[in-house]
């Protein structure tokens, strides 16, 4: 079961965080975190160099996968440092995240991804969550290993950044696991 559409208001509060949905005010702040080769690198559908224009794109492409996707801004004190996101709501549910690199460090992606989750199954009803990371980024399969993800494989997909096929570890996490770990505190 999943809501035939997104909340277009959905905020999430964390302890020293706020999730809002992407907004047209975020883009400068979205070119200079994704911009970084050292982010871009890490994600599969993003060009680098990355600039005004690719931004745009995305956020036109949000806008029109509203109620199949999920995208949202991530806030600390100092304003935009991230965004987190679903797709596919129906079918794949993949989750994924970038946080600009002056924010990295500091527990955010976990406590970011934490706060999502807990929406997903305990709110909105899904009962699974796809991710993964490509095999050469250890600090994001640890915030995922921190959130309860289990590897179920490995396959190539394409990094635009970098121009080609890298070695992707698949991973999902389950409602069931999710309120295991959850009930555990
Ligand atoms: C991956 C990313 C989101 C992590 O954000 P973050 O807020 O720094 O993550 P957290 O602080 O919540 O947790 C990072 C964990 O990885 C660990 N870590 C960091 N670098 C590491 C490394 N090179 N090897 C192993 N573990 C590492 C940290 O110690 C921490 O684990 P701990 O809490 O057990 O000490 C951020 O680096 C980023 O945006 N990278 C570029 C984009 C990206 O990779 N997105 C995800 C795509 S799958």
């Amino acid at each position: 079961m999943f809501p035939a559409t997104t909340p277009r208001n959905l905020v999430i509060e964390t302890e020293r965080l706020v999730l809002r949905p992407v907004a047209a005010v975020d883009l400068d702040a979205i070119v200079l975190g994704i911009g970084d080769l050292d982010v871009s690198r890490m994600l599969a559908r993003v060009p680098y160099p990355y600039g005004r224009a690719d931004a745009e794109s995305f956020f036109a492409a949000t806008r029109e996968a509203a109620g199949r996707n999920i995208a949202l801004t991530i806030l600390d004190e100092s304003g935009v440092i991230g965004g987190l996101g679903l797709t596919g709501l129906r079918s794949e549910r993949e989750f994924g995240y970038w946080l600009a690199k002056p924010a990295w460090g500091k527990g955010y992606a976990t406590e970011a991804g934490r706060a999502f989750l807990a929406h997903l199954f305990e709110e909105a009803g899904l009962d699974i969550v796809r991710s993964g990371v490509f095999h050469d980024n250890p600090a994001s399969l640890r915030v995922q290993a921190k959130l309860g993800f289990e590897r179920i494989g490995t396959h190539m997909v394409r990094c635009l950044a970098r121009g080609r096929d890298i070695e992707h570890i698949d991973t999902i996490l389950t409602r069931e696991r999710h309120s295991a770990l959850a009930g555990r505190g």
